[in-house]
């Protein structure tokens, strides 16, 4: 089953919006499979945004990823990839469909809240970043059937 890698950014936490985010995700039916709050240190962001460096708001993003504590989830389901980005709407919240995180929550594109892997590959490499394999739970849910 298909994995992404969430992390509810440092403007979530602050504004008490971690629990809402997550429970946005649980109830479209994606299971948490690891789970941790970390403060990210500034090689750490250059790592997870590396894909970025050279472009404009690079240093302003770093400097955004590192400036409070964040929460690092591994989701997964059917499409999680698809599934977490649909859910978290486009990037420029003031974009982003009402009905989607970014779209209800947020106001600016360097304040967008959540980040969810863009593809399978990535979404692997980003894991590994936060997640030893051992951080990866594997259990059953009883809904499950009743998701699927
Ligand atoms: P993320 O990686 O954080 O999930 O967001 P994303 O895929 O929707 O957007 P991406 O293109 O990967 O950009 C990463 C983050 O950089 C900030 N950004 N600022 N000022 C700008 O033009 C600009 N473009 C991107 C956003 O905070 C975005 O989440
Ligand atoms: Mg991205």
């Amino acid at each position: 089953m298909e994995k992404s890698l969430v992390l509810i950014k440092p403007d979530a936490v602050q504004r008490g919006l971690a629990g809402e985010i997550i429970s946005r995700l649980e109830r479209k039916g994606l299971k948490i499979v690891a789970m941790r709050m970390l403060r990210m240190d500034e090689a750490m962001a250059r790592r997870h945004y590396a894909i970025h460096e050279g472009k404009a708001f690079f240093d302003d993003l770093v400097r955004f990823i590192v400036s409070g504590p964040i929460i690092a989830i591994v989701f997964q389901g059917r499409h999680a990839v698809d599934a977490v980005r649909q859910m978290a709407g486009a990037t420029d919240p003031a974009r982003a469909q009402t009905g989607t995180i970014r779209g209800d929550l947020g106001m600016d594109i360097g304040h967008n809240l959540i980040h969810g892997s863009d593809s399978l590959e990535n979404a692997s490499d980003e894991i590994d970043l936060f997640f030893t394999a051992e951080d990866i739970l594997s259990y059953d849910r009883e809904t499950d059937r009743w998701i699927y």
